[in-house]
């Protein structure tokens, strides 16, 4: 048997090898948990979440007294993380009605929800007016012309202007999202009409500007870059630099540190546009990312020209290795090692379904339990049902004990919508 390693930090915070050699995450037995839950399963240590939102809430704190922080919802869309992240003092945001009703439903006070879009409808502008919603981020011009239609005589909703800074941090091309040729926001030159107009309008009242230049972002440094390009636009009360803080998939990533992130962000508000500003961040994955490991049973592994380790999941549940080339490692859950250089891929009728290319595996069979951490965000945001694949339960962990916050998938819900 190969030499076991040490768990690197992409597991979640307090994860362990327990004395056999078995991973626990949040004091629970993974293979157990497969016993009970069975896979594929998303478990999410409930501690790393809460630290992760207490670590943001501190980093501001420590640097500003005016800030919000806003968990970017399309990470991880579940009631139960909407609850616990609220209960930690973080609101969210939302980028459709979709999420806004699930927000709703996991206990967000309306008033902390920015509800976002690059293409609203009519109808979910105004359920979030109904809604009461804190924060309107407006994309583009056809959002405040349905706005001054929407919003009831002698009210005014508060809106954020979504800028295109025209700055392309490193990262994948499709989560690269404020460069000069974007869909999101209003690039440089239409934006002062749309203040302008803004400014001038009984329906709304302009609260900030907004940016989002971004996802998985390893170098800060094009925050301050994209902020600068906002300086022409004028003054205003609050800046919502957007999220985008890369995390670790692998054991050798080596994302910017939360406190580093937040500090390069205020200082930035502070030392371009001035003190006396409001800055709001909208963290998506840094905040539950490495909150979660997927379990999988491996149902076969075929020896061709390369190993073929296949699980009872895939693109199903986890879509990012197929839209991004995305990154990420693999362990058998309770022979943590390696040896047997292979592929795990999913049960999909889909070549490209490749969940982890070159894993090093402790020589993996069929009815292994196999474990990929730093599940946590797009995971279950983007699950699907391709091939009748039954989405994955999420269960939480803390403390040993384990309770599912979303049930699998069953066939009758497959059906469900059928008339
Ligand atoms: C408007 C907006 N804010 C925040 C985020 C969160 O990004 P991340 O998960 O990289 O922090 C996104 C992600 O797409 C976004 O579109």
């Amino acid at each position: 048997m190969a030499a076991a390693q040490q768990l690197s930090h992409v597991y979640p915070l307090g994860s362990r090898l327990n004395d056999s050699g078995r991973l626990e995450v949040g004091g629970c037995d993974t293979l157990e948990l497969a016993r009970e839950f069975g896979t594929p399963a998303f478990i999410v240590a409930e501690d790393d979440i809460r630290a992760r939102a207490r670590a943001f809430s501190e980093a501001f704190s420590a640097r500003t007294d005016d800030f919000e922080v806003v968990f970017a919802s399309k990470a991880f869309p579940c009631t139960a993380v909407y609850r616990l992240l609220f209960e930690e003092g973080i609101g969210c945001d939302v980028a459709s009605g979709g999420e806004l009703a699930l927000a709703l439903a996991g206990g967000v006070d309306p008033a902390r929800i920015h509800f976002h879009g690059n293409a609203k409808r009519r109808e979910e502008l105004a359920f979030a007016l109904e809604a009461g919603v804190g924060d309107i981020v407006v994309d583009n011009m056809r959002d405040l012309i349905l706005l001054e239609d929407l919003v009831p005589e002698g009210r005014r909703q508060k809106i954020f202007l979504r800028i295109a800074p025209g700055v392309s941090p490193e990262t994948h091309p499709a989560i690269s999202t404020g460069g000069p040729n974007t869909k999101f926001g209003f690039d440089l030159s239409h934006a002062p009409a749309a203040i302008e107009r803004a400014r001038a309008s009984d329906a709304v009242d302009v609260g900030g500007l907004h940016f989002h230049i971004g996802s998985q972002i390893m170098d800060i440094a094009p925050f301050r870059t994209a902020l600068e390009a906002l300086t022409g636009l004028g003054d205003f009360p609050a800046y919502n630099l957007g999220g985008g803080l890369g995390v670790a998939y692998r054991a050798h990533d080596d994302p910017p540190s939360i406190e580093d992130y937040v500090a390069a962000k205020v200082d930035a508000v502070n030392e371009i546009v001035g003190p006396g500003h409001r800055v709001i961040d909208e963290p998506g994955r840094a905040l539950v990312a490495n909150s979660c490991v997927t379990l999988y049973e491996v149902q076969s592994v075929k020896r061709n020209v390369d190993t073929y380790v296949a699980v009872d999941g895939g693109m199903s549940d986890n879509l990012r290795p197929m839209l991004y080339d995305a990154r990420y490692d693999a362990q058998i859950a309770d022979r943590f090692g390696g040896g047997t250089r292979c592929h795990v891929v999913g049960k999909h009728c889909e070549s490209g379904d490749i969940l982890v290319r070159d894993a090093d595996l402790d020589d993996p069979r069929a009815g292994d339990i196999i474990v990929m951490p730093a599940t946590g965000a797009y995971g279950h945001a983007m699950a699907n049902t391709y091939n009748g694949a039954l989405r994955p339960p999420v269960v939480f962990v803390k403390d040993g004990d384990a309770r599912v916050v979303v049930r699998r998938e069953t066939h009758e819900d497959l059906m469900a919508r059928d008339v």
